[in-house]
């Protein structure tokens, strides 16, 4: 039989005497599954058909002794028809009482369905027709998915603790009391009080210094979706690089972060060239401890970046360009669905390359798209044909699971192959009439399909195979091909110095090359290269020990697979130190299913021993290669 959600109340509250409780029944999931197929996101309980948040007030406390963070949710609320519920996505948070009204408050009934492992449980809270304002008293849990809280040890000054959140992709649920799709944008402000020694700062107007009340007011005044509502707290500080952009760290890292960023203005300055006013006024950056799980996030207003960025030589600030490019594609027009998700990643990539060539110039931003095109092969090698698609069926599995360099470099081929067929100036001038149009706004890819036949196809007469690219699989037989006369160079050397010529090394030194020529060098290295080539190449340029993050990856990678073991308390010492996935993960996955002895159970030992050092969704990944 199937119940109402109001009969459920009735039941539910006669036979409990409480006001809420939590059912273990499959009735609140078929209610829940109607407002799912009218929204379009199989990855939200809530009935955004009918009611949705407008503006998220929050209230919270964050407390390092016992690692949580006590909090209310306000949400207002907009009806956009007749409804007796407000559903909400909730995930492994304990939820202590709701109530609706503004001054006034007073209690409201709610049920909480069954958990689901990926998408957690609907709130539902019954609501009369006058209701604006639900109001979720909250706590995080030690479940909580998307909050790193770091012990003193794991941070760079050893002395305070440290607390970060991280909500793409269906995360924010697990610290916010959310409808967790990014279909909905809304306004949010928050009060954050936090011990006196702390600063605390979010994806809002932020501070630049500390208080002496450790109280924090914050406002982000555009629409935003849920998973870019984000905070930081730790013994921050915070330098300006620019008129509008800077960069917060802890003080120790602070000085390499700056130099580090130092062309932050230039690359804001190409981007509103290439594609129209940056829209959310200040730009900063926070580079957050090594747990980090990912190189960069695109938090609106303060992209949080990771540390293995500083390298000294600017080498990686591609990933800053990339996140910079968020602003525009991801945040200003967002995908409406996690299967759309290329419409984020893939634009992202090709607007982070169009920065790069115009600030570094086209050699070095071809050497980029080609190393990216050498990775999407290695990708496609071994995922399912299904995922090989941009747009993605993400039926039953956790969306994570299928963001792959599909998305990111197919889709960034497909708009560059685009770019090619109608010349570029007409895609720039497309470019920037779809961010004016879908700015503030969601879209899905056929909205994209519908937009770009319209805008750019039709009215220049070009044909291009759309769906193919699109529905179908793999790489289509018209993708562009980028070349790249430096790499070709650099690989004809690697084939060389495989076959034991290690003097054609004799005139190189590290600094002689940008990183992605070391990363093609070490890609295109023989297979039957020997353990003692290995050596001799490391003796030369110190590969296993460089301190640039790409490259020791790259170099583990192949020392696994070579038998070099050498390198191996290097590795151990990386595993430990960064939390970075896509290092981890193809470390880890060398080590876990090498031919040579010992080198499983070293995976494992290393993990036990790291694992303190990763964030929970690193674990996640982590714990599946080595299941
Ligand atoms: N938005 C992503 C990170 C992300 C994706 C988090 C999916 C959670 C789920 C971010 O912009 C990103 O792509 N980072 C890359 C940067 C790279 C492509 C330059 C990374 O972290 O490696
Ligand atoms: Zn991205």
């Amino acid at each position: 039989m199937k119940f109402s959600v109001r009969t459920l109340f009735i039941i539910l509250s006669t036979i409990s005497l409480f006001s809420s409780c939590s059912v273990d029944s499959d009735d609140t999931l078929s209610i829940v599954k109607q407002h799912v197929a009218r929204v379009g996101d199989i990855h939200s309980y809530a009935n955004l058909d009918q009611i949705r948040t407008k503006h998220l007030h929050l209230d919270l406390d964050v407390n390092f002794s016992n690692k949580t963070i006590y909090g209310v949710a306000r949400h207002q609320m907009e009806r956009l028809k007749d409804t007796d519920t407000a559903i909400f996505d909730i995930k492994y948070l304990d939820i202590q009482k709701v109530t609706t009204g503004k001054d006034k408050e007073k209690d409201a009934d709610y049920v909480i369905g069954k958990n689901d492992s990926i998408l957690g449980a609907p709130l539902m809270i019954a609501i009369d027709s006058t209701v604006k304002y639900i109001n979720i008293y909250y706590k995080t849990t030690d479940k909580t998915e998307a909050l790193d809280w770091l012990d003193p040890e794991l941070t760079e000054g050893k002395k305070y603790p440290f607390l970060y959140s991280q909500g793409e992709s269906i995360l924010t649920r697990s610290w916010i009391p959310i409808q967790g799709s990014p279909s909905n944008r809304i306004t949010y402000s928050a009060d954050v009080k936090v011990p006196k020694e702390f600063l605390a700062i979010m994806s809002a107007q932020n501070p630049q210094k500390k208080n002496d009340t450790g109280m924090y007011h914050f406002e982000m005044n555009q629409p935003i979706p849920a998973y870019l509502i984000a905070i930081a707290v730790g013994n921050i500080d915070y330098k300006s690089l620019g008129s509008n952009c800077g960069v917060y760290s802890e003080p120790e890292l602070l000085d390499a972060c700056a130099n580090e960023l130092e062309d932050l203005p230039k690359m804001i300055h190409a981007a509103e060239n290439l594609f129209g006013k940056y829209q959310w006024e200040q730009y900063d950056v926070i580079v957050l401890p090594y747990s980090f799980p990912f190189g960069g996030m695109e938090n609106p207003r303060l992209t949080f970046a990771n540390p293995t960025l500083i390298t000294g030589d600017k080498s990686l600030v591609t990933v800053i360009a990339h996140e910079l490019a968020h602003s525009w594609s991801g945040n200003l027009v967002t995908n409406a669905s996690w299967e759309d998700f290329w419409l984020n990643e893939g634009f992202t990539v090709y607007l982070e390359n169009r920065i790069m060539e115009s600030i570094y110039g086209k050699d070095v931003a071809d050497i980029h798209t080609v190393i990216e095109f050498q990775e999407l092969q290695r990708t496609l090698e071994h995922i399912d044909l299904d995922d090989t698609r941009l747009k993605l069926n993400l039926e039953g599995r956790n969306p994570d699971d299928a963001m792959t360099d599909v998305a990111y470099i197919k889709g960034a081929y497909f708009l560059k192959t685009l770019e090619n067929e109608v010349g570029r100036s007409k895609f720039d001038k497309f470019l920037n009439s779809y961010f004016a149009h879908f700015s503030f706004k969601t879209l899905s890819t056929e909205d994209f399909v519908n937009y770009l036949e319209k805008n750019l196809l039709k009215p220049n007469h070009v044909r291009f195979n759309v769906e193919e690219w699109i529905y179908g699989e793999n790489i289509p037989s018209n993708c562009i091909k980028i070349t790249s006369k430096r790499l070709e160079k650099v690989e004809k050397l690697a084939k060389d110095v495989g076959q034991g010529k290690i003097e054609k090394l004799k005139n190189y030194q590290l600094k002689d090359l940008v990183t992605q020529e070391w990363m093609s060098f070490i890609r295109k290295l023989p297979k039957d290269i020997s353990a003692k080539t290995m050596k001799a190449i490391d003796d030369k340029l110190n590969f296993k020990n460089c301190g640039n993050s790409e490259i020791m990856c790259e170099w583990y990678i192949v020392a696994v697979k070579r038998g070099y073991t050498l390198a191996q308390p290097n590795i151990e010492k990386f595993l430990n130190k960064t939390g970075r996935m896509k290092y981890l993960e193809p470390i880890y996955e060398s080590l876990y299913t090498s031919q040579y002895p010992g080198d499983k159970e070293l995976a494992l030992k290393i993990y036990q021993e790291a694992k303190k050092n990763y964030h929970p969704v690193a674990r996640i990944g982590v714990e599946s290669i080595l299941k």
